[in-house]
Order: structure tokens, then sequence, then C-alpha cells
């Protein structure tokens, strides 16, 4: 293979497409494949030999929070340490754009930046700062429902006016036209509870002329969550576009094992409409400190508070006591803040995570003070423990649930396979040892089995340390070719 920059030989290669591994080299020349094939040679000013590690497609995290961390801490620590070399951010209703304040955002807008100025006007200076600033990972962009509520309303306790829908629907169609790849709501959250269905699709029209998607934290995941998921595949349906359920779950125990009703549900609907769920493999959830979800939850504890930054990592239940208040007043103390909550069963999450329209998708909160191990441990977790440990599925199908199903579903062209021409977006790891290091106790902890970690062909990973190379790309929609993605 002349002229190759680099040749990674000895790998068994997991190809992202669910098919089983081979033995193979893999060349990469500037920041694509260029060759795939037994014994590539030794012409390539670097050599890898990879002794028999696995060598897969860079894994894409499909649900992210990750919106202002790729610019405040671009070397990306927490995700290029399992592998991953994507990021979709602008989830659950909340993104970075188009967002003007004159103050502190309301939660959960808060759980990406606590200031005005941490957000933007347009996604054109959103990307303008990624290309000045490139972090080590790519960016997928969304538009936030909630994002464009507070940007249009004054009076968020409602649904919007016929002129409210007007200012975001334009607001909407400029943000995909400067690069945005599609929309994502939170009618979970108080911004965004009140919206009508009626209000929604008005704007999934909107995305449907830019052949776009809708991914969605429901309206509810808990007692409601069928009702939740005739909304979600109405509003898919009436504007004929692809719709994400983010983050599927079954909160609360009066709903621990309505998997077993709500996946044959979303089965039957694919044969109308393409549906995608995201899923992270822990039982415990989190977002913002609110008494709601406390009650829902075996136990909560707090990730961040801002009056009282000293008791993250604690439990509420303890906190109260040590205060000498009750859990009511405790999380009154506590605002703003944010909590971990022990809210769903093993079984469901084992269900969701092996549906094959699940992919994984971390849901990390990188700016937390003891954030969720999800974090930094989601996607060597599901390899390690899920796949190799447990036996759910193989690790060929953990693979694909990472990369392909996820660039397929966001329309991200060239990335999510190893193939010839593709990006170089590439993970070696060792399957027999891969695993999350991350815990609920010590949640800032790098995966172990991790060996190298490419993007756009530079190394950014290496034996547990960042290399501080930032190769990665604010990947904007292409206008003419709806669902790609160039650089
Ligand atoms: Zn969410
Ligand atoms: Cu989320």
């Amino acid at each position: 293979m002349a002229g190759a920059d680099i040749i990674i030989r000895n790998t068994q290669l997991i190809d992202g497409t669910g098919g089983p591994m081979t033995a193979a080299d893999v060349a990469i020349t500037g920041d694509r494949i260029s060759a795939i094939g037994p014994n590539l040679g030794t012409d390539a000013a670097e050599q890898i030999d990879a002794g028999g590690l696995a060598l897969a497609p860079g894994f894409i995290d499909a649900h992210t929070h990750d919106d202002r961390i790729v610019l405040a801490d671009p070397g990306m620590a927490c995700k290029i340490s399992q592998g991953v070399t994507s990021v979709v951010t602008g989830n659950c209703g909340i993104s970075i754009a188009p967002v003007r304040l004159s103050e502190r955002p309301p939660a959960p807008l808060d759980l990406i930046g606590q200031e005005p100025k941490a957000f933007f006007a347009t996604f054109s200076e959103y990307f303008a700062a990624l290309d000045q600033s490139p972090p080590a990972v790519n960016v997928i962009a969304q538009v936030g429902h909630s994002s464009l509520r507070v940007m249009a309303m004054s009076d968020l306790n409602r649904t919007a006016t016929a002129a409210e829908i007007e200012t975001m629907r334009s607001a909407l169609r400029q943000s995909l036209e400067q690069g945005a790849a599609g929309f994502s709501t939170g009618l979970a959250y108080q911004p965004a509870h009140e919206a009508s269905t009626e209000e929604i699709e008005a704007l999934a029209e909107v995305v449907a002329e830019f052949k776009g998607f809708h991914s969605t934290h429901m309206r509810d995941e808990g007692a409601g969550v069928m009702d939740s998921l005739a909304e979600t595949f109405r509003i898919g349906r009436t504007a004929e576009i692809p719709v994400i359920v983010s983050h599927h779950k079954c909160a609360g125990i009066p709903n621990h094992g309505k998997s077993e009703i709500t996946l044959p549900y979303i089965e039957k609907a694919l044969a109308n409409q393409r549906i995608t769920l995201d899923c992270y493999p822990y039982v415990a959830s989190s977002t913002v400190l609110d008494p709601y979800r406390v009650q829902e939850a075996s136990n909560t504890v707090i990730a961040w508070s801002t009056t009282r930054p000293e008791f993250a990592g604690q439990d509420l239940t303890d906190i109260a006591s040590e205060m000498g208040v009750d859990i009511a007043q405790a999380i009154e103390a506590l605002q703003p803040a944010g909590a971990i909550y022990f809210n769903m069963h093993e079984d469901d999450v084992r269900r969701i995570l092996s549906f094959p329209q699940t992919m994984i998708g971390s849901d990390g909160l990188p700016h937390d003070e003891h954030p969720h191990p999800r974090l930094w441990g989601t996607f060597p977790r599901v390899l390690g423990h899920y796949s190799r440990d447990v036996g759910l599925f193989g690790l060929e199908e953990a693979v694909r649930k990472m990369t392909s199903l996820t660039a397929q579903t966001f329309g991200i062209k060239d990335r999510g396979v190893v193939a010839e021409g593709c990006f170089a977006d590439l993970v070696l790891f060792d399957p027999k040892e891969i695993i999350d290091s991350a815990t609920f106790a010590e949640p800032v902890k790098p995966a172990a089995g991790i060996s190298r970690v490419f993007v756009n062909g530079s190394c950014v990973w290496q034996e547990g340390a960042a290399t501080g190379l930032r190769p990665g790309r604010g990947l904007q929609r292409q206008g003419l070719t709806p669902l790609n993605f160039a650089a």
C-alpha cells in the first residue's frame, strides 16, 4: 500500500454493519480510509501492529448535551477515552442556539450553560466558533424546541400563539439552513410541557422541508409512556419525518416492566414509519432536580447545586437529615441543582438495549460537579459488561448500535462504517479488557481496554492518554442532499 500515512496491521475488523469480524489491515491516507485488506504491507509513514485487537468505526454518541463542552473543554477526554469520535448535541429540546438571553436561562437549559453569554444567537455563529477552535470530536447539532420557545415567547406556561409559532418556524428554518441537523423536543420539561401537539407539528413541518428528523424526550416516561409514544408517532406521521425516542425508559416503580408493552408497540408502528430509540446502560437517570422525579425514584443523589455545591455526590435523604429539614425543603434549599435518580428496572434496561432499533447514547452531563457515570462509561459498559459479560448481544451488534445505525439515523455521511473512502474515525480496543471504570461513587474515570482512537485520520487517544490533537469538525447538513452531512 504505497503512499498511505498510517497502516494498522493485524486487526480483527468490526466494520459497523453488524457483520462478523474478520482479520484485516486498514490504511489511512489523509482523513480517509484508503485501503482495507489482508497484508497491506509496510509501506506507510507510520506502522501500527494491532496485535489482533478489534478495530471498529469510531463510536457516535447519539444523545449528548455536549453543545458547550466541545468549546469549553475541547479535548473531550470524557468521550474520546471511550472511543467516541462524534457527538450529537441539542437533545431534549435544549440547544445552544438560536438563543438570546439577558439573564440565567430557565432549567433545564442551565444544564448546558448558566450564563447568557454561553448561548449563540445563530447556528452560523456556533459553527464558526467550532471552526475557530475545533474539538477532538465531530459535532452534529440539533435545534432544541425549548431553546426556540425561550427565544420566541414571553410566557412559557402555555401553548404558543400563531405569531410565536411563526417566529419559531423561521428561526428553525434559518438554523437548518445554517447546518443544524434536525429538531429535538423536551416535552417533559417545564419550558415545553404546555406546548400542544399541534405546536410541535407546525415546527415538524419545517423540519420535513429539510428532510430532517425529530428526537424527543417525551412528555411522560412513566405512567403515561404509551400515550407519549402515540403522540411521538403521530407527529412523525403528520410531518412525514423519522422520529427518535430519546433515552427510552419506564420510570418509576409502578411502571417497571412496561417495556414488555412499549417495545411491541414500537415494533408495530415501525411498519408505517421510521423510528429509532436511544438508551444508556444504567438503571438511574439524571437531570435537573425536581420534586416529581425525586418522588418516583428509590433514591436520589445530588449531581450539582449552585447554592450548596458541597452536597454534590451526596444522597438527598442524608442531606435533608444533615440540614434538619424534610425532603421538600432540602430540594428548595439546593436549587438550582441537578440530580441522579434511581428510577428504572434492570430488566427494562436490558430489553430496551437489546431492541434492534436502539442506538447507544450517553445522555452524559459534562458540566455537572458529580456527574452520572454514563458520561465516562456508557460505550465500554455496553461492550464489556452487557455484550461480553452478560451476553445480551454479540460484539458486532453492540458496535452496530453505536456506529452505522446512528449514522443512518442522523444522516451522517461516510462515517459509522469502516469502508474504503470513508472518514478515518476509528477505535482500536481489546474485546477481552474493555470495561467502564466510572461508578456512581467515582464517576470521573477513563474506561479500560481502549488502545487508540482516530478522528479524521489523526490519533486523539493512545494507551490511556489524550494526544492533545483536536481534529474534530462541525458536521453541517448539506443543503442539496437531504440526510447527508459533509465536513
Ligand atoms: Zn432527556
Ligand atoms: Cu438528554
